[in-house]
């Protein structure tokens, strides 16, 4: 799968760009409160708004404090899945089922210095697990390899019947980078600058899944 993410588009006119991917399988909305990250960018109005102008499943990841009071609004927006912050969460079961009962996926992130070791036990709980391959807060930095091994420890555990999550990066995928991240078993790769920064975002779109299929297409069956 493959969820560009709008930070990267042109906040003026998010109903076009959202309509420039079609091809996206989820729409990636990242909402940052200038507190849990020091960016600011958008809540829930224009979340509001963007699920009316677009037929794609929107996929709001939140950086933001608090996340167990603002997270179900997301989800009884109509967003298909709500990620909060592990690091941000007081208490991370009571969200997943709040989201959950408002009619949404519920999402646990783990930023690039937040062992997956801690979090297994709740995420029982959830059904997607975001790994940050960036600090959480712009976009167009540099991917940190070293988040891999929380992805090969998570698609393993996924694959031994220890946890049902779906396995999504965030953070500085692109044609340079989204081959290693399937080989290591991302199911659901987020990108940004390398969607929207490219001159043609629907070929963007095609071509990482594309490189993506074809990189973990070996571990098909397992
Ligand atoms: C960063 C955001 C990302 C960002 C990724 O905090 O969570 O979703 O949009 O942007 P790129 O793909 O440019 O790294
Ligand atoms: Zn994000």
């Amino acid at each position: 799968m493959i969820a560009p993410s709008i930070l990267s588009a042109d906040f003026a006119r998010l109903a076009e760009e959202a309509a420039a991917v079609p091809g996206a399988d989820w729409l990636h909305v990242d909402v940052m409160d200038g507190h849990f990250v020091p960016n600011l960018t958008l809540g829930l109005p224009v979340v509001e708004a963007l699920e009316r102008a677009t037929a794609i499943p929107l996929d709001c990841h939140l950086m933001i404090n608090d996340p167990d009071r603002w997270a179900p609004g997301y989800a009884e927006a109509g967003s298909r899945n709500v990620t909060v912050h592990a690091e941000a969460a007081h208490d991370p079961r009571k969200v997943s089922r709040d989201i959950r009962a408002a009619g949404a996926l519920a999402g646990l992130s783990i930023k690039p210095g937040t062992p997956l070791e801690d979090w297994v036990e709740v995420l029982r709980d959830y059904d997607t697990l975001l790994v940050m391959s960036v600090e959480p807060g712009f976009g167009g930095q540099k991917f940190m390899p070293e988040v891999l091994d929380k992805v090969r420890t998570a698609r393993r555990l996924v694959d031994t019947g220890h946890l049902n999550v779906l396995v999504e990066i965030d953070g500085g995928i692109s044609r340079d980078t989204v081959e290693q991240a399937a080989e290591a078993g991302v199911d659901c790769f987020v990108a940004g600058s390398a969607v929207y920064g490219a001159d043609d975002p629907e070929r963007a779109v095609e071509a990482l899944r594309d490189q993506a299929a074809r990189a973990s297409a070996h571990l098909a069956g397992r």
